[in-house]
């Protein structure tokens, strides 16, 4: 498949060179095409990832993967361009983080509406499809990491999408359809972005980021 991935950066890296590994094509986009981070990326996968901009990785891909600053990926999604994001669908990973005031961070938006939501309202015609938020980018990629069921929780309006995308991160990770949690439409993105402040907590007292969230049910 033509993968589109926004961002240089760990969760970029993680998500391309894994779908590299796999054999897909991978086109990373940066602020200017031929960044340094894009280019050490682009040497770490033998040369077989490409490199551009956010609208040369948007107009690449036949699903779009946003791993962008998350302060700024309103911004970097209008340089990918609405053109180039209109009917696809876009796994919507980062994080609302304001680093601005020190750590720990807060969140630029939260409560009554979501950067997922900004999103989704300021392309209409994309799929956004919010996951792998709620994790460390190696477990993202690769479950198996964390010992026994856990997690990966989604959320976006477009049903198909979210199906999709289901069955991309069960062929490309390995997370077992079960362990998929569907919250629903696109607002359930507040509850994910709003676990960002306990995931950053509990890193904090781990010192290590292999871990992730379990929900277990007794009803
Ligand atoms: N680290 C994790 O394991 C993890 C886990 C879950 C979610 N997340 C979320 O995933 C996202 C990516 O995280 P990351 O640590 O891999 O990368 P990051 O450093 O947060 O973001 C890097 C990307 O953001 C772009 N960017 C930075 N400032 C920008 C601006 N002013 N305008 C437009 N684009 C800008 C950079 O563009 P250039 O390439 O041009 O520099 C780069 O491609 C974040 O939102 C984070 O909260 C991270």
């Amino acid at each position: 498949m033509k993968i589109g991935i926004l961002g240089t950066g760990m969760v970029g890296n993680a998500i391309g060179t894994k779908l590299v590994q796999m054999g897909h094509q991978v086109t990373m986009g940066s602020r200017t095409a031929g960044s340094d981070a894009g280019k050490e990326w682009q040497k770490s996968t033998g040369g077989k990832g490409q490199i551009g901009t956010f609208a040369d990785a948007a107009g690449f891909g036949e699903i779009i993967f946003d791993c962008t600053n998350g302060a700024n990926s309103i911004t970097a999604l209008r340089q990918a361009g609405a053109a180039n994001l209109r009917g696809r669908i876009l796994i919507q990973v980062s994080n609302p983080l304001d680093f601005s005031k020190g750590m720990p961070p807060s969140l630029t938006v939260c409560n009554t509406d979501s950067l997922g939501e900004q999103i989704q309202r300021e392309f209409p015609d994309t799929r956004v499809v919010k996951a792998l938020n709620t994790m460390n980018c190696r477990v993202m990629v690769e479950p198996s990491l964390v010992p026994g069921d856990h997690q990966v929780i989604m959320c976006g309006n477009d049903a198909a999408a979210k199906a999709e995308v289901t069955k991309h991160l069960g062929a490309w990770f390995g997370w077992k359809p079960g362990n998929v949690i569907d919250l629903g439409d696109i607002t359930g993105c507040r509850g994910m972005e709003m676990l960002l402040p306990l995931w950053m907590r509990l890193y904090g007292m781990y010192g290590d980021p292999t871990f992730n969230f379990q929900v277990v049910r007794g009803g």
